[in-house]
């Protein structure tokens, strides 16, 4: 498959989760030689903060585990969004239903919660950080990375390299 495989991370705001899932899964995807294969971005469902950098909260916790949010900008998803992405990941049950209304009848990319993919099965939702302490930020970027990892083996395995790793008598997920 030549086609880049094209993933958009949507949180209510875009400057809390879901630039830190942009971050994370960025260098996820940097780190396994994929950037050209896999292409990232992320937007929100509301329009407040649009053309601001990420919360100083959210970039603070992620610089402390290594990610650079700086240069990310937010913006607001738009109907052209289901043109492009593959892979529409909400944060939380509020931003799936808010693109659930937006979602054409023909799409048929994957449009479901990003925790889905996640290992850690208390958590189905990636909690708002906004309003809350900084261990919000940090369980944030806790919930993200696993996931992270996850999404990239499934993108991996399902649309990148199927042939190889899902040989017969490969175990399933592990
Ligand atoms: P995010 O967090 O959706 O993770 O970016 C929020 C950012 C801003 C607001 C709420 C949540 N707000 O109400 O302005």
């Amino acid at each position: 498959m030549s086609e880049s495989i094209q993933v958009l991370f949507v949180c209510l705001g875009n400057i809390c989760r879901s630039p830190t899932a942009h971050g994370v899964f960025m260098r996820h995807v940097n780190e396994a030689g994929l950037k050209k294969r896999i292409l990232i971005d992320s937007a929100g469902t509301g329009d407040w903060h649009v053309g601001r950098p990420p919360d100083s909260r959210a970039q603070k916790a992620a610089k402390g585990r290594g990610y650079d949010l700086s240069r990310l900008r937010a913006r607001q998803v738009r109907p052209s969004d289901f043109d492009k992405f593959h892979y529409i990941l909400p944060m939380d049950e509020q931003n799936l239903a808010d693109l659930e209304r937006m979602r054409p009848a023909w799409y048929a990319g994957h449009l479901g919660l990003f925790l889905d993919f996640a290992a850690n099965p208390d958590y189905q939702e990636v909690p708002d950080p906004y309003y809350g302490s900084n261990r919000g930020f940090e369980l944030v970027l806790d919930l993200i990375e696993d996931a992270s990892r996850n999404l990239l083996r499934h993108i991996h395995d399902t649309h990148i390299d199927p042939i190889f790793t899902n040989l017969p008598g490969d175990s399933v997920g592990g």
